[in-house]
């Protein structure tokens, strides 16, 4: 992992190692996806509905903290930007949809085999700093454009037929990882993080959360007993 020390000695030239930082935990993500089909129906179907779990109620929760934690006003109006889109095109219903046509519904079980992780996501996001949390939103816009093939080819081997959530977010995550890369690089230029700051903070609770959808852990158990 690339040390704060590091990045914050690059100055306002940051954004280049943070991308590529970003790039990499996303790499290797990437490559410790297991192969479609050799998983069993139901670890297909847990896939699906953990990552539903976790999508269909925070992301846009997640922008929105983004959205209150910058100050500039550049960069409220990139973000503002996505958070439309979410709104007015429905994207928790698109998530849903294609979690009901794959028969992956998220159960009370698969909420609680994420709900560690998924706690100190939020809690961070809670925090509202403004630069750690456009740098975990700009990493996952970026990591879900490139998970899409995998999650429809889940679907589509428990047998489904619904794409358009799968579609979408192939293609406009592009778009709005560019944007959300402008937008740090406008709130960095104005608000530099302090020597104490971990710029990716909330990039290591992600991967970790990330990482319990794919393979669960199943230690909610001590987390709630
Ligand atoms: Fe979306």
């Amino acid at each position: 992992m690339t040390s704060t020390s590091t990045v914050q000695a690059l100055g306002l030239a940051q954004e280049t190692p943070i991308q590529d930082h970003i790039r990499l935990v996303a790499d290797e993500l990437m490559a410790s996806l297991p192969d479609p089909g050799e998983l069993t129906a139901d670890e297909r179907r847990g896939l699906i509905a953990r990552y539903t779990a976790v999508l269909e109620g925070n992301f846009i929760y997640w922008m929105t903290g983004a959205y209150l934690s910058v100050g500039t006003e550049e960069a409220r109006s990139i973000i503002s930007e996505n958070l439309h889109e979410e709104i007015r095109d429905c994207h928790p219903g698109m998530l849903r949809r294609f979690a009901m046509a794959a028969h992956a519904v998220p159960t009370d079980l698969d909420a609680l085999a994420v709900y560690r992780d998924l706690t100190d996501v939020r809690l961070f996001v809670g925090r509202l700093l403004g630069v750690p949390l456009v740098v975990m939103m700009a990493f996952f816009e970026g990591f879900i454009q490139r998970f899409m093939p995998f999650l429809a080819e889940l679907a589509e081997l428990q047998g489904s037929t619904e794409k358009e959530y799968t579609d979408v977010h192939g293609v406009c995550d592009v778009a709005h990882t560019q944007e959300l890369f402008r937008a740090l690089s406008v709130e960095m230029s104005s608000n530099v993080p302090g020597p104490s700051t971990d710029v990716f903070e909330g990039v290591g609770l992600l991967r970790t959360l990330i990482e319990n959808i794919v393979r669960p852990a199943n230690n909610w158990m001590v987390q709630t007993a």
